[in-house]
């Protein structure tokens, strides 16, 4: 009953809507059990569409009545809508339903979070809130009445007093919301650029109200940096922000009103780490970004989902970029997407930017929509130039506000702005797949050639893939370390690309893809001397990491496969770069990391060769104690000279200085088994030091009593503890991973239906990557069961962390059959939700 068979919804069957919305008129009667919700909804024919049957979007919905221009009528419901007679002119319709918010355990629609009602509406879930037209090219003006016996109600807009809202601004059902509770505010105000008082709240629940100031101060950076930066004022005299508990993603956009998951926006010093802090403070930013891209300016159909998706990313990306430095933030952007975008692009999972068909939208809010997406923005930008790309957004602020667009609107823009063609850059958006770029070299008489080779690997469903423009930005570097090229863009439009640089004394070392323009693949032969050159010289601090990085793959692939010793090469490098005073802190901390063990599982497979997870754990352990021991004589050194004096900032300087330290401390925890750990650990003022110094400690199976300690010192806050119970699982080695996976499930603080803490459990199951693959198979044994467990609740969620098995075709015989069984076992569960259906079968059919 609950989920119709799954069917796929496809881009190219888009029609306009039949009717469109002028106004809404909603009045809630809030009860945790039989809310009723009347709706009165002004109707109009499109005069766009030929499909005149009216058609209302309605879920698990308990139909009361429904009225057309005041007359009842009997509407034909079915198990994923209704339709009814309707006047060939402009209509009222009015109906009332029941809905259950305490047992919606899905987290979308209205639902119950410790005692909170709130709503998830994106991407269809108005739907299991009334009956109405949910797609986002139908916007209407909304105005809304909450009437219950909670102390603060709260919905879009602005507020009339006694539960009422307006919100002057038309949009789609999903940006819709409503919370109410007991809640109080941490308040505070925004003068914007044409002099209008905005007033700002953060709500919460009572005991957290010490953790609103930093997201407050993200939120007043945001408005500023929008309006400095894009030129986007904020439109409204009130901005809400409230933190909820139970909460499927990050956070949500709801013009007026964002919720928040509260791992997104609460923060304290005490219990927050700095990893924490730059978090919430890109959260933040995003979920504001998107008053303008999104809200104002919103997506025709889901298909379009990266166009407010990609877009903000970006802009999230570059307000971090100008607070935190852009160097650090490239590099960790750059792992982010490697580690979940490049991952999902080369395995089944892999789609398209613009996907053209979906069976379960939910599945599609993917790292390829978000962060691909915002790579393209960042390639178009670099391919048309900062001024032009200003230009092309002021042009679409302009001609597309109040509506509902394409992709092809948001290029039509920089068409029109530059007059560049930009059909083969469209691309990016159409065809799955990380494209390789193969480098060949050759110097000749004083010419340097470049020569690029591109191809895209075949993606479930696009065998052939055309030649994509590629951006690659290139500098040069002399033998003596000097730069005799200045980065250069490279625009690779063909198959096979040559770039000429002419008059040059001797060949020169490229330095490839600077900043990583262009999100691809590069495949060339280079020697460990050409690395460690690079990343001795290299002008571009991108690059410059990525040949320590490409350094320690290296070094890590043939520990693996030829069963060499660590490379006293690299271990030089190492200690050189953390010596290295003109280099920020933070870069060097990014430097001394090493390649994660499934970076490594997915190098060996591009290689040809069947990863073996317990070998990769193995001699990535080895490396680190020789890394560790190598560097023994400077990390103390260097451990005293990046102590932070003074009160605890989130800064990124001072963030910069205890990632460093705390990268000592993890190698220097191998050298006096977790003696200076334990100190730290006791005198720690802030989260950052304490966790470290416990995940330390841990690491080199110490700290047991200090683990003890840590979560009887934090049993009541939520957020601290889901950072414990992830660290419990994820400091287990080997076959013991599951077995404490399992043990933690039968915590007393263990709590299924909220995704924090079912995600601190097995998401770092997964994220242990010799244990979840332990050679016995219990790893995806136990996984199977809870994501089975999961689904009958939170199949959002559930089908989200199913990916963690989207590597198997990667493995060994019989991990594959394993994996296999595993999915098997998932798939054949009786009443199996749509989502979860959608990605086991699509993990299995490639
Ligand atoms: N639109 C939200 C964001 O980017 C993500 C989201 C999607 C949240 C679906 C909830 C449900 O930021
Ligand atoms: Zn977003």
């Amino acid at each position: 009953m609950r989920d119709a068979a799954p069917q796929a919804i496809y881009l190219s069957d888009y029609t306009p809507p039949a009717y469109l919305v002028d106004t809404v008129e909603l009045t809630f009667k809030l009860h945790p059990t039989k809310t009723r919700v009347i709706s009165k909804i002004a109707f109009r024919p499109n005069p766009e569409a030929s499909n005149k049957t009216f058609y209302l979007h309605g879920e698990n919905l308990d139909l009361k009545w429904a009225r057309i221009d005041g007359a009842e009528v009997k509407a034909n419901q079915t198990e994923l809508g209704l339709t009814a007679q309707v006047p060939d002119a402009p209509f009222i319709w009015e109906a009332e339903v029941e809905i259950s918010p305490e047992t919606n355990t899905a987290l979308e629609g209205l639902y119950m979070s410790k005692g909170m009602y709130c709503t998830q509406c994106e991407a269809e879930g108005f739907r299991k809130i009334t009956y109405y037209p949910d797609r986002p090219d139908v916007m209407g003006v909304f105005s809304v009445t909450i009437e219950c016996d909670e102390k603060i109600k709260l919905s879009n807009g602005n507020d009339l007093g006694d539960g009422k809202w307006h919100d002057p601004w038309p949009k789609p059902a999903y940006l819709f919301a409503l919370v109410a509770g007991d809640l109080v505010a941490h308040s505070d105000s925004f003068t914007t650029m044409s002099g209008r008082d905005v007033a700002l709240n953060i709500w919460v629940r009572d005991g957290d109200l010490h953790k609103c100031a930093f997201g407050m101060d993200a939120l007043k950076r945001s408005m500023k940096w929008d309006e400095e930066v894009y030129g986007r004022e904020y439109d409204l005299d009130l901005f809400n922000i409230v933190a909820v508990d139970d909460f499927n993603m990050g956070a949500m956009e709801n013009k007026g009103l964002n919720i928040f998951n509260s791992a997104a926006v609460l923060a304290s010093p005490e219990t927050s780490t700095d990893a924490n802090f730059e978090r919430i403070e890109a959260i933040i930013a995003h979920e504001y970004f998107h008053n303008w891209t999104g809200n104002r300016i919103t997506c025709r159909d889901w298909f379009q989902l990266c166009l407010k998706e990609g877009l903000t990313v970006f802009r999230d990306q570059q307000f971090s970029g100008d607070v935190r430095g852009h160097a650090t933030q490239r590099i960790g952007n750059v792992l982010a997407l490697r580690a979940r975008q490049f991952r999902e692009d080369n395995g089944p999972l892999a789609h398209p930017v613009r996907p053209t068909s979906f069976v379960e939208i939910n599945n599609f809010y993917t790292s390829t929509v978000y962060e691909k997406g915002a790579e393209i923005i960042g390639m178009l930008k670099t391919l048309i130039g900062d001024e032009a790309y200003y230009k092309g957004c002021d042009l679409y602020f302009t001609r597309h506000d109040g509506q509902a667009c394409t992709i092809e609107d948001w290029l039509k823009c920089f068409e029109d702005t530059t007059g560049r063609d930009l059909s083969q850059f469209k691309l990016w958006y159409e065809q799955a797949g990380t494209p390789r770029v193969k480098v060949g070299e050759d110097f000749n008489d004083g010419t340097y050639t470049l020569t690029f080779t591109q191809t895209t690997p075949p993606t479930p469903g696009q065998d052939v893939k055309d030649p994509k423009v590629i951006p690659i930005a290139v500098g040069l570097l002399a033998e003596n370390g000097n730069e005799i090229q200045t980065t250069k863009i490279c625009e690779v439009t063909d198959e096979v690309h040559k770039f000429r640089f002419t008059n040059l004394d001797a060949k020169p070392v490229p330095s490839i893809n600077r900043g990583f323009s262009a999100p691809v693949i590069l495949e060339r032969d280079q020697t460990n001397a050409e690395r460690a050159f690079l990343l001795a010289h290299d002008t571009d601090p991108f690059n410059k990491w990525e040949a320590g990085r490409a350094l320690a793959k290296d070094v890590m692939i043939r520990m693996v496969t030829e069963d060499a010793t660590p490379d006293q090469a690299y271990l030089d490098a190492l200690i050189t770069v953390a010596r290295d005073n003109t280099l920020d802190p933070d870069f060097r901390a990014l430097a001394l990391g090493r390649p994660s063990q499934d970076d490594i599982a997915q190098a060996l497979f591009d290689g040809g060769q069947t990863p073996d997870p317990t070998r990769i754990y193995q001699v990535s352990e080895t490396l680190s104690q020789s890394v560790a021991e190598a560097m023994q004589d400077i990390t103390p050194k260097l451990y005293a000279e990046m102590a932070v004096d003074g009160p605890y900032s989130p800064d990124a300087k001072a963030a910069g200085k205890r990632s460093l330290q705390n990268s000592c401390l993890s190698l220097i925890s191998r050298i006096d088994s977790g003696a200076l750990a334990a100190k730290q650990y006791a005198s720690s003022d802030n989260m950052t030091m304490q966790f470290s110094a416990l995940a330390s400690l841990l690491n080199v199976e110490k700290g047991e009593d200090e683990n003890i300690a840590f979560y009887k010192h934090w049993k009541d806050d939520r957020l601290v503890i889901d950072k414990w119970f992830s660290l419990q699982v994820m400091s287990a080695k080997l076959s013991k991973a599951t077995a404490k996976a399992k043990e933690m499930t039968a915590h007393p603080d263990f709590d299924m239906a909220n995704p924090n803490r079912f995600r601190a459990v097995f998401g770092a199951l997964a994220g242990n990557t010799a244990g979840f693959h332990d050679p016995s198979g219990q790893g995806y044994g136990l996984m199977a069961d809870w994501l089975i467990k999961l689904d009958a609740k939170n199949p959002q969620t559930a089908a989200r962390m199913s990916t963690v098995f989207e590597t198997w075709h990667r493995y060994d015989a019989d991990r594959q059959q394993m994996m296999q069984a595993a999915l098997g076992r998932i798939l054949n569960t009786p009443n199996l939700s749509r989502d979860v259906t959608e990605m086991v079968t699509r993990i299995l059919e490639a």
